[in-house]
Order: C-alpha cells, then structure tokens, then sequence
C-alpha cells in the first residue's frame, strides 16, 4: 500500500532496486524486499537495527494443489516462525522501550540505544575524535558511536541550503554540530559523501571535521540521511565575504588555509597509513567554512573523486561534467579534459582555486580605503546562473578572465596574490602552479611586513 517505496541501492558495486515497504510503526522495524527479474523468489528482510532477519518467500506458482504431510507441515511451520520471529522483534523493542519516556518519542530509536551506553558521559566530541587519531584505526568513529552521536543530536534551526537538502545547526551535549540532511532519493549522495570524509588520513584543520554519518527511519514512511560535522558559526567563505571586508592579514590567513587543505586533499601519502589523492571537483566559495579565528575549511566533498594508486585510475564511475558551471575549468567547459590522468582533476580544482583568492583579494580594505563590494567570479561577464554555453564562450572562446585592478599592484600582498590567480588560471591546464606550491607562496607572505610599495 501507501507506505511502500522504491529506491536503488549499491551493494557490491552492483545497483539493486529495492523496494522498501515500511510498516508496523511500533516497532520501529522496516521490512526491504528485494527480487530479481526471476519473480519467483522474493526475499525480505525485517530489520529495526537490532535484528535482521531475511527469509526467503516462494510466490506460490510451482505449488502443488494437493498437500501432503510433509506440505502440511511446512504450511503450518512457516506462519508459526514468521509470527515468532514477529514476536521476538516485539519483545525486544517494548523491552528498550521501557526505560525511555513514551511521550518524548522523538527519535525512533533513542529508546534502543540509550546515549549512556556506549559513550560515558563526560566525553565532548574533541575526546572522542582525539581517541579516535591516536588508537590509529581508519578515519571515522567506529559506526555504533556515531549512530549514537546522531540520535541524540537536538536540531535547532535551518543554516544553509544547498544541492542536496538543507543544513542545520544542531546540538550535541551542549556542543553545536552541523548536521547536512539528504533526502531519501540522494541516498548516494550522501553515502559518497560519508565515504569520502571516512577516507583513512584524511582529517586536517582545514578540511570540514567529520562526525557521524547516520539513516534513521523517521516517522514510519522517511528515511532521514544525516551526515554530522563541526559546526562553523561564520558559515560559508561566500556568505563571510558578503558580510564582512578583510584586513591585508585577513587575505593571508584566509588564503593560507584554503591552500592547506586543497593541498591535503590533493596529496597522496604513500604507505600502510596512506592516504590517496582527493580531487575537489566543486571547488567555490559557498563549500568553504570560514571559522571563528578567521582561518578556512574546505567542506562538501559530495563530488569528489580519489585516485586509486595501483590501477592509475578515479575510483567512482566519472559522470559527466560536475560541480558549478561558473567555476567550471575552461577544459571542462570545452571537453578537452583528459580524465584519464587524475592530474587533470587536480588542475581543474586549482582554476577554481584562482577565482575564490579573486574573491576574497577584492574584498581587502587597506586602512579604512579601496575595497569592492562582494562579488561572484565573471559576474561582469555572464548573466546570473549562467549556461555551459555562456561560460565556454567567455573563457574558452573569449579568453576572458576576472579582472585584476591596477590598485593591488601597490600591495605586496595584493600583488602576489594577483599574480597567484593569473598562474591559477591558465588555459593550459599543466602550466598551472600546483596547491603545495601555492602554499609555499602564500606562507612567505604571512612572514612579510605588509608594507606599500
Ligand atoms: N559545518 C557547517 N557549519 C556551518 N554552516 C555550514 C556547514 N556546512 C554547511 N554549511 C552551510 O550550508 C551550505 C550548504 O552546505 P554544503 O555542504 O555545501 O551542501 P550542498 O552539498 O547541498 O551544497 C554551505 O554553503 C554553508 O553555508
Ligand atoms: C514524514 O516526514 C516527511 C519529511 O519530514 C514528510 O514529508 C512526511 O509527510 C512525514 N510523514 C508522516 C506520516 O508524518
Ligand atoms: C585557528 O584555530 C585552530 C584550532 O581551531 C588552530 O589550530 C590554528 O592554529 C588557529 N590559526 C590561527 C591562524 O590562529
Ligand atoms: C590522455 O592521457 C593518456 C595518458 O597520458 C594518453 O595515453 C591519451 O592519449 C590521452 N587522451 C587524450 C584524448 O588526449
Ligand atoms: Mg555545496
């Protein structure tokens, strides 16, 4: 009926449509059937994330009219299991149930897992995640814990909207935490993206802090994708930058970081305890948090892709053409991109890369004088939510690039960083400077007096 829906899952690199009947809301359970295109066999699995359980229902087509003992039998046998089964599933949620409080039902499955559990009390998040560096093992807490974390995390209010959802502030113990919401039909979306937060070596002050990564069954007929991360109260770089002007210092710090993450992002760290190399690919200002001591982490790692080292080759299926059109390389733009050299995505992230310090460059203001309001990267150039087609005619065609003003020449800062941007946005893709060399430069900088040339 009504309470059933379809979705395609990945399970062993194979997509398998499932379809998903939720029902039997006291108990918290979900039933998934599964069937193949051979229809005789259903297969269905009663799962509340305690038990799962999976039996296997013929349709009935080979039955044989007239029972035997033997038929008899299992015609009684079966219902009396299945109704078993039922009832071990129901003793066993009623009796977690007991100690939780039946009127704040607000989260399906607090009353199974009680916080106290599995996660003494006097634990903040820095604790565990520090626990968590030092025992070595992978990335991520283990899921149990971060299952945990998400089921008791109180939502707050709504902080930003992007491709997939809605992004809120929410509360841990006192400690806020952001939480991205998917919707049930970017499933993938949002297990890419907790996969990619969970690749081993991964965590850097610069790259979004990931937490837990949860799906709970709702209220009966929504499943809610959750993935929970540090909570930057400056948000995006993009909304820092409309509201606030930045100091000379400002810039450095600002800059440094950004590259410091990108340049983590793209390192491959051979070894036991590697790490691959990890392109962006929806490098912009908007996937920036700014945080509270004016440095940068890089977030929404939704599209990025990893280098496998010994197949020489990305690790997802590459659709075609992803991430914001005005941020778009010229050789995505065009379709010259060779995506048979990871490389390449590296490149296409540090073009991306040159139109954010852009950004962020023309909102310095030096001694109360020349800044320039907010704007988007060619947004003299193309109209609002532009096309493929009117970003490959002003970059690739027309050669346009953002415009660099005459003013930063008497900045040292102001005139390293334009010069950054130029070797950023090269039309050759391999003359570009690499992000561990953009580091490099832009931390000489910081040392510098800021001094007018
Ligand atoms: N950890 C966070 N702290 C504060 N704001 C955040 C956080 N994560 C995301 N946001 C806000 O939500 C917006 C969308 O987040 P993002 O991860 O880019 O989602 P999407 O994949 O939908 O684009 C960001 O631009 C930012 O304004
Ligand atoms: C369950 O939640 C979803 C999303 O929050 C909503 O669209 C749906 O109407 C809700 N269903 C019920 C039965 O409350
Ligand atoms: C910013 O804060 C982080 C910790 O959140 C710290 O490691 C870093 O050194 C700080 N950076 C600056 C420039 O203050
Ligand atoms: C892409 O690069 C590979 C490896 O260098 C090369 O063999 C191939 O010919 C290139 N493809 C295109 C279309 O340039
Ligand atoms: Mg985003």
């Amino acid at each position: 009926d009504g309470a059933c829906r379809t979705s395609v899952m990945l399970t062993n690199g194979k997509e398998e449509v499932i379809k998903s009947c939720v029902s039997l809301p006291e108990l918290n359970a979900q039933v998934f059937c599964h069937s193949s295109n051979n229809v005789t066999k259903i297969e269905c699995c009663f799962t509340d994330f305690c038990n799962n359980i999976t039996l296997r229902l013929s349709t009935g087509k080979n039955n044989i009219k007239i029972w035997g003992p033997v038929q008899l039998t299992a015609i009684i046998a079966v219902p009396v299991c299945l109704l078993s089964l039922a009832l071990m599933v129901t003793v066993f949620t009623c009796h977690g149930r007991q100690r939780a409080n039946t009127k704040a039902k607000k989260h399906s499955l607090e009353e199974v897992l009680p916080d106290h559990t599995f996660i003494s009390s006097g634990k903040s998040l820095k604790d565990l995640i520090c626990d968590l560096t030092t025992s070595g093992s992978g990335s991520g807490l283990p899921l149990l814990v971060q299952r945990t974390i998400a089921r008791t995390i109180v939502l707050q209010e709504i902080v930003g909207k992007g491709r997939f959802g809605e992004v809120w502030r929410g509360k841990w113990r006192g400690e806020d935490v952001a939480v991205k919401i998917f919707s049930t039909r970017d499933e993938r979306s949002w297990f890419r993206e907790a996969e990619i937060y969970q690749t081993v070596m991964l965590r850097n002050e610069n790259i979004l802090g990931f937490i837990a990564a949860d799906n709970k069954v709702d209220n009966g007929t929504w499943t809610q994708l959750w993935l929970v991360s540090d909570y930057h109260e400056h948000g995006s770089l993009f909304d820092y930058l409309n509201r606030y002007t930045v100091t000379l210092d400002g810039v450095i710090k600002l800059s440094l970081s950004i590259a410091s993450g990108l340049a983590h992002l793209h390192m491959e760290i051979v070894g036991t305890q590697g790490k691959p190399a990890i392109a962006h690919r929806d490098f912009k200002s908007k996937n920036i948090l700014v945080k509270s001591n004016g440095t940068c982490a890089i977030a929404d790692l939704g599209l990025a892709v990893k280098h496998d080292l010994e197949t020489n080759t990305v690790d997802i299926p590459l659709n075609h053409r992803v991430g914001t059109k005005r941020y778009m390389a010229p050789e995505i733009l065009d379709d010259t991109i060779n995506t048979s050299i990871f490389e390449s995505f590296k490149r296409a992230d540090i073009y991306s890369l040159g139109l954010v310090y852009w950004e962020i460059a023309r909102r310095c203001s030096i001694e109360g004088s020349i800044h320039e309001e907010y704007q988007l990267p060619y947004y003299d150039l193309v109209p609002s939510d532009p096309s493929v087609e009117d970003m490959r005619k002003t970059v690739c065609e027309q050669k346009l690039r953002p415009n660099i003003p005459n003013q930063w020449q008497s900045y040292e800062t102001l005139r390293v960083m334009g010069k950054v941007m130029c070797e950023c946005w090269y039309a050759n893709s391999a003359a570009r400077l690499t992000a561990l060399r953009i580091k490099k430069t832009v931390s000489q900088l910081s040392t510098q007096e800021d001094m007018k040339i």
